[in-house]
């Protein structure tokens, strides 16, 4: 298969069986509850797609897509919205859908606006947590794995929007 050069950290299976741990902690927790997903675009998509069909309760989803500005692997604190919720969160459970939690920036940029919307609650999931990289004091609710201070790509995550397609999650090493 193709990228083989690029070392796997979590293979398809290990991420399969965490996300169904994950929803079923979050089903738990909401005991029913209407619940709305905002995934984050676009590295999240694929990890919302497979938490979603493991949460048989009332779930609704939109998405939010933000970019932010720095070079391909890091950013630098400047974020904007570039595709906005299409309906109101107001007076719901909230769920956002992160990819990586790495500096914070993104996320602590992205709850302020959330919260201004007056949800009845908001929490965060993330796939994947650098907390060594923290930058911001951000903490998400519920987190997929705890990762070292590598870059990955693959299962959604991107390197100059390449690798989205891998089933796994794989580590790229920079040359230069
Ligand atoms: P933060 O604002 O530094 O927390 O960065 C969060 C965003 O940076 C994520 O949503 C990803 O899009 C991107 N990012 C951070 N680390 C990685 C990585 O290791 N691989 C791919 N994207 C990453
Ligand atoms: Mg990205």
């Amino acid at each position: 298969m193709a990228y083989d050069d690029l070392e796997i950290l979590l293979d398809a299976e290990t991420i399969a069986r965490r996300v169904r741990e994950l929803a079923a902690q979050i089903s738990a927790d909401y005991r029913g509850r209407p619940l709305r997903l905002v995934g984050i675009l676009k590295g999240a998509w694929v990890f919302l797609a497979d938490l979603v069909r493991q949460l048989p309760f009332e779930v609704t989803v939109d998405f939010i897509s933000i970019e932010s500005y720095g070079n391909n692997s890091t950013t630098t604190g400047a974020v904007k919205i570039t595709k906005d919720l299409d309906r109101s969160i107001e007076g719901l459970d909230v769920l956002i859908v992160e990819d990586i939690l790495d500096t914070g920036h993104t996320f602590e940029y992205l709850r302020g606006v959330l919260e201004a919307h007056k949800p009845r609650s908001l929490k965060v999931v993330t796939l994947l947590d650098k907390p060594s990289r923290r930058v911001r004091p951000v903490k998400a609710d519920y987190v997929g794995f705890t990762i070292p201070d590598v870059f990955v790509v693959g299962y959604g995550l991107d390197y100059a929007q390449q690798y989205r397609n891998l089933p796994d999650i794989r580590i790229l090493r920079k040359t230069s």
